[in-house]
């Protein structure tokens, strides 16, 4: 049996954490994979969880099983989070998954059960376990044009007109915020004008919010977001605990489907919650208790979101810093997008050759389409990556 197996392809930004751990280099520099880092290089732990971790071991009774599709306070917690008073309550299923790519994941097998011919679009570019999951699944998918490589900005138009020719009942997989890779993003009036075009084609969104407190804030970071979800029949959203709560290993997401025809509600709840049974049974608990107790507590949650706040601005300040230093180097604004850009990552528009040369010759790690992790940077190592940006000719 064993023999049948093939080799699998390797995940680029995976094997790209394998390399630059490989690599004797002292003075490397790692903006590969999307995981905060200050300004020591180190992923800290939040103080909240800190703090809710203790209270948990000093409470916690028990390690019984829980929901099926999670506890009913985390969903609340959850929803509450990402999509505020948008939608109704009662218009939200739920279910809590294994981080955001198990939403991810339980979002498309949902998809698959509901509509099977149903083609998800995905932007171009968009992070690569996109297209890797809908391929495994046998699921049909298509792009539509999101990036404009000059600009370094949203190519909107194209967006639109690619946005507008989608079949009804086909699939449309969006970014709340912070884009990856490419870190560039929708205004609301651009929100505005894809729900319209949306409402017209009959498709239906589906967002991933994986930064959501990256961008411009909690809030701000959702507007988008809660728009699609109380403007459009239906939306699905996948929500990632893993980089606001700073939670990577503990697996904290959660699948939210809002219907505006509440008579669909249950079955949706009851196919979530069949779907985590089939694939896992009950989602993973710590990560999730944390995250509930942390929003549910007034003193925890203040605390949590000035960290939360504390770690935009420092990589806000690095994006300033970067496309200063290189404004200087270049005697240009060419730059100036990577200050525009929001959240971990932005796409520098680099040739798959000078991303080796910057690897090989400068010990700088990003992944090959050129997107790179700005968390990765401080401000000392902002100047090396100017200089090696301008050496290798980008
Ligand atoms: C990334 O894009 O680097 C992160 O979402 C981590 C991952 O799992 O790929």
């Amino acid at each position: 049996m064993l023999s049948n197996l093939k080799q699998q392809p390797a995940d680029k930004i995976l094997q790209l954490v394998q390399m630059y751990r490989d690599d004797p280099r002292s003075d490397k520099i790692d903006l590969g994979v999307g995981v905060y880092k200050n300004a020591e290089g180190v992923t800290p732990v939040m103080r909240a969880i800190k703090a809710a971790e203790k209270q948990l071991w000093e409470t916690e009774t028990t390690k019984s099983y829980t929901g099926l599709a999670g506890e009913p306070a985390y969903q609340d917690a959850m929803i509450s989070l990402v999509l505020s008073s948008s939608v109704a309550r009662e218009n939200v299923a739920a279910a809590a998954t294994p981080g955001g790519t198990g939403a991810v994941r339980q979002a498309l097998e949902l998809i698959q059960m509901a509509s099977p011919d149903a083609t998800i679009w995905i932007s171009n570019p968009t992070w690569p376990n996109h297209p890797s999951i809908i391929k495994y699944l046998g699921m049909k998918m298509r792009e539509y044009r999101y990036f404009d490589n000059d600009s370094r900005g949203v190519d909107f138009e194209g967006m639109l007109a690619d946005l507008a020719q989608i079949p009804a009942g086909d699939v449309v997989l969006l970014h709340g915020c912070c884009h990856n890779p490419t870190g560039a993003n929708l205004t609301n009036a651009q929100w505005a004008e894809v729900i319209a075009v949306l409402q017209e084609t009959g498709a239906i969104p589906f967002i991933d919010i994986a930064y959501q407190g990256f961008g411009d804030g909690l809030e701000e970071d959702a507007a988008g977001l809660r728009m699609v979800a109380s403007e459009m029949p239906q939306t699905l959203i996948a929500a990632s605990c893993s980089k606001n709560f700073g939670i990577y290993r503990e697996r904290t997401g959660i699948l939210m489907v809002v219907t505006q025809d509440a008579s669909l509600r249950d079955v949706t709840q009851g196919n979530l919650a069949f779907l985590n049974r089939q694939n896992y049974s009950f989602p993973p608990d710590h990560g999730a208790r944390l995250v509930t107790m942390i929003l549910d507590d007034k003193a925890l949650r203040a605390d949590w979101s000035a960290e939360l706040e504390e770690v935009r601005l420092g990589m806000l300040a690095l994006r300033e810093q970067l496309a200063k230093e290189l404004q200087k180097l270049a005697g240009s604004d060419r730059f100036a997008f990577l200050a525009q850009h929001r959240g971990m990552f932005s796409r520098l528009g680099a040739t798959p050759e000078q991303v080796e040369t910057l690897r090989r010759d400068h010990g700088i790690y990003m992944v090959g389409d050129s997107r790179l992790n700005i968390a990765g940077l401080n401000k000392n190592s902002v100047p090396i990556l100017a200089k090696a940006i301008i050496d290798v000719g980008i």
